[in-house]
């Protein structure tokens, strides 16, 4: 399952991008399919998405205007590493290398082969080995916040 998500700027690109997911045959969960969007704020968008993320044990796409609020506000959730990306390339290095679990697109950037960043995202596994020990050092930091200490970057 794919969590989905945007603020108003997004509705049209998160409808698109969920067809194309269904004609996949893709199950996608839309967390923000509200009746009225008017001047929702990205930060409480990126904490539905992320939350539902770490729920389903899944990967997201969360979309603002520019894809890059959205994505900071995403990065503030433990658990979550999420990844603005305008091509193909970074899509697919930030899940090898990064073990991104959320996408981030932005709405108003107008990316003509904005589906295939998509494909690519949701089609590449995380590398592991070297990249594992990289991550565990994110969730390292993001503990050491929470613990209100340094963070120790030896292993
Ligand atoms: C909303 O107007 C806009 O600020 C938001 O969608 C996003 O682009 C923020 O980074």
């Amino acid at each position: 399952m794919i969590v989905i998500g945007s603020d108003h700027t997004g509705i049209e690109l998160k409808r698109k991008v969920i067809s194309h997911l269904n004609s996949k045959e893709i199950i996608v969960k839309d967390v923000t399919d509200f009746k009225d969007q008017t001047g929702d704020d990205y930060p409480d968008i990126a904490y539905i998405v992320c939350k539902n993320v770490l729920k389903e044990k899944d990967i997201g796409i969360a979309i603002c205007g520019t894809g890059i609020g959205i994505s900071i506000a995403c990065n503030k959730v433990n658990g979550i590493r999420a990844a603005v990306c305008t091509d193909k390339y970074m899509a697919q290095m930030t899940r090898k290398d990064n073990d991104a679990n959320v996408l981030c697109l932005g709405a108003r950037l107008k990316i003509e082969n904005v589906l295939s960043i998509v494909d690519e995202f949701i089609n590449t596994e995380f590398a592991g080995e070297r990249h594992q020990r990289r991550v565990d050092k994110i969730a390292k930091i993001e503990k050491s916040q929470k613990d209100g200490v340094e963070y120790d970057n030896s292993l």
